[in-house]
């Protein structure tokens, strides 16, 4: 029976100001290895269980999600969870990256019968917004727009010079909760405010404009929400700008805390990492570049 390995790369969402709307893939990845089988499905994660367990449905969800919408009849999978760098509720699209990688492994059983935009289409129905699952598939920056059921996306160039620091607290932020700390409304200045914003950010990173990206990553729509949930936010983005970034944001809902840099990446990496290692939790620092692949299959 058919065996396909798949691997699909952590993402960044938001960007700041482009709340469910913006994200990028980046060089840190998931494998996951998918087998059609004639008995019961069985899950494999190096022989870790507890936590890993609700990722390994995820996928095995998302499979039986795409075969039930392609009328693809089955029995079993074996699924092996082959790699696992992307932590995991830290705002790195690691629930993204199984169903994205649980759709391309089905597909891929599937001979294909699905396009992209199918993917993209029930990544969505499963995740819930498009901002995590379309840069994992496609790769890249992305502008991703819900039309009803639809989603529209659109690529947008990542000048090479710059590069993603992520810091990684120990403590995780739930999607769930970290969407209910949201205000149900907002004030026209703050839509203004974020509109105007996540224009520009696109536009500038399009001109290669560094100088205008501090202010084009600012948002009034999640992060002064969000902020509470992550102990030692504004130190953090305090020191980031210190140290010469160029910008900063919360990646996704948190926990994790992304910064911008166009220069001396390593020496802010080690500088960043000294001045956490002071605080109370335990953090990693992980130097990034985008991912431009997205999803793939392997073998
Ligand atoms: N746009 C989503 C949010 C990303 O901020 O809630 C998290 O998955």
């Amino acid at each position: 029976m058919t065996k396909v390995k798949v691997r699909v790369p952590a993402t960044t969402a938001n960007m700041g100001p482009g709340f469910d709307t913006l994200g990028m893939a980046l060089k840190l990845y998931n494998e996951i290895e998918v087998e059609e089988i004639s008995g019961k499905t069985e899950i494999y994660n190096g022989g870790l269980r507890s936590e890993e367990d609700f990722r390994e449905n995820l996928i095995y969800k998302s499979i039986v999600s795409a075969m039930n919408e392609q009328g693809y009849s089955y029995n079993g999978f074996k699924i092996n969870v082959l790699k696992c760098d992307i932590p995991m509720s830290r705002g790195l699209g690691s629930s993204s990256a199984c169903i994205v990688g649980g759709i391309t492994a089905a597909n891929a059983i599937m001979q294909n019968k699905m396009d992209m935009e199918d993917i993209i289409d029930l990544a969505t129905k499963i995740e819930g917004h498009p901002d995590n699952v379309v840069p994992a598939a496609l790769g890249g920056m992305v502008i991703s727009i819900k039309v009803g059921e639809d989603i529209k996306h659109s690529k947008v160039n990542v000048p090479d010079k710059l590069k993603f620091v992520a810091m990684i607290p120990s403590f995780k932020v739930s999607t769930a909760l970290s969407r209910e700390v949201l205000p149900k409304s907002y004030l026209k200045e703050d839509c203004i405010f974020n509109t105007s914003r996540s224009a520009m950010l696109i536009s500038a990173l399009y001109n290669n404009e560094f100088d205008k990206l501090r202010i084009c990553f600012e948002d009034k729509i999640h992060q002064p929400y969000r902020k509470g949930l992550i102990r030692n936010f504004d130190d953090v983005f305090k020191k980031s700008k210190d140290l010469g970034s160029i910008g900063e944001f919360i990646s996704g809902s948190g926990s994790t805390l992304m910064a911008v840099v166009d220069k001396n990446a390593e020496k802010f990496v080690s500088s960043m990492k000294n001045f956490l290692n002071e605080l109370e939790d335990t953090w990693k620092v992980i130097l990034l570049d985008p991912d431009l692949q997205g999803a793939r299959v392997l073998n």
